[in-house]
């Protein structure tokens, strides 16, 4: 079998390959401490088990929901939050008054809290008589397992979440807390690589894509943002992570997204004569 750092490559290389994260020399010791488990349990050893996953598609979509970094919290930075019901929320509120009805995707919802926050806003200032949809998704099927279930232990409820919100929201389940059924319902779970194309998703006003660009290269955070751009609805907001920028983007793509600050929070929107542009369809219905 190959050597420590040929297994690493290996690993790296597939990981890159399958979900767009990058796992840089140095991390070798965090992708054993993920895989070495999953190893013991198909009866192998570590480097058996790499070249394992090299071949087997149902094991290697284990060992790369293993591989993710699901670090997340209520009401996350909090800055973003208070952006959200004092300034965007208003904002949409007009600009939706024909449907009344909105859209908001956790597009790397890791195990809920970031949805469920947005759910919990949502539930105490939406007016009466208006609608939302909050579609969180994610490439871990252990995570959209979680969101599902909308349980949370102990020490994920210390992490950010009000008394308040807690006693308004949460029944104690045994030894965790589960969150009410009327805010699950408000939200939709869904599978969803952000390095594969974007189908079936729709539009929405807002998009949380906060805290996941920075485990990717930036060849793949510019695709994402280039394919994230018809994923905002005209008048919505791209939301990113407080340690994430988009002062790399190249020209075409810095010109298409409008940054702009809302208290300490900077969001993105897509740029008017963009957002004015009528949809193209990718393939002619006409067969002209
Ligand atoms: C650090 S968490 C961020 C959670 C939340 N957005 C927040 O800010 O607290 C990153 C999440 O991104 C997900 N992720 C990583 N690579 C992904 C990909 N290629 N497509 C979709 N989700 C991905 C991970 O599974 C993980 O749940």
């Amino acid at each position: 079998m190959s050597t420590a750092s040929e297994t690493f490559a290996a690993v790296s290389a597939l990981v890159r390959r399958e979900t767009g994260m990058i796992y840089d020399p140095g991390k070798e010791y965090l992708v054993e401490a993920r895989l070495k488990p999953l190893a013991d349990k198909a009866g192998c050893s570590f480097e058996d088990y790499v070249q394992r996953i090299m071949t087997d598609p149902i094991e290697r979509r284990r060992a790369m929901d293993a591989l993710t970094i699901n670090e997340t919290s209520w009401f996350r930075d909090h800055a973003p939050y208070q952006a959200f019901t004092d300034t965007m929320l208003p904002a949409l509120l007009k600009a939706r008054s024909a449907t009344r009805h909105l859209r908001i995707w956790s597009a790397a919802a890791s195990s809920g809290q970031e949805a469920y926050s947005i759910a919990m806003l949502l539930d105490q200032h939406l007016p009466p008589g208006w609608t939302s949809e909050i579609v969180a998704t994610d490439i871990s099927s252990t995570m959209l397992d979680r969101v599902r279930a909308g349980r949370y232990s102990q020490v994920e409820m210390n992490r950010g979440l009000p008394a308040t919100l807690l006693v308004r929201y949460f029944t104690r389940v045994h030894n965790e807390w589960e969150i009410a059924q009327h805010l699950r319902d408000m939200v939709t779970v869904r599978a969803q690589n952000l390095a594969a194309p974007f189908l079936g998703l729709g539009t929405f006003d807002v998009v949380l894509l906060r805290n996941v660009l920075i485990y990717f290269d930036k060849e793949t955070r510019h695709d994402i943002l280039r394919r994230m751009l018809p994923m905002v609805a005209p008048e919505g907001y791209l939301l990113i992570g407080s340690s994430e920028t988009t002062l790399d983007l190249p020209p075409v793509l810095a010109a298409a997204w409008q940054r702009e600050q809302i208290g300490r929070v900077q969001v993105h929107r897509v740029a008017s004569a963009l957002a004015e542009r009528p949809v193209v369809p990718a393939i002619s219905l006409t067969g002209a």
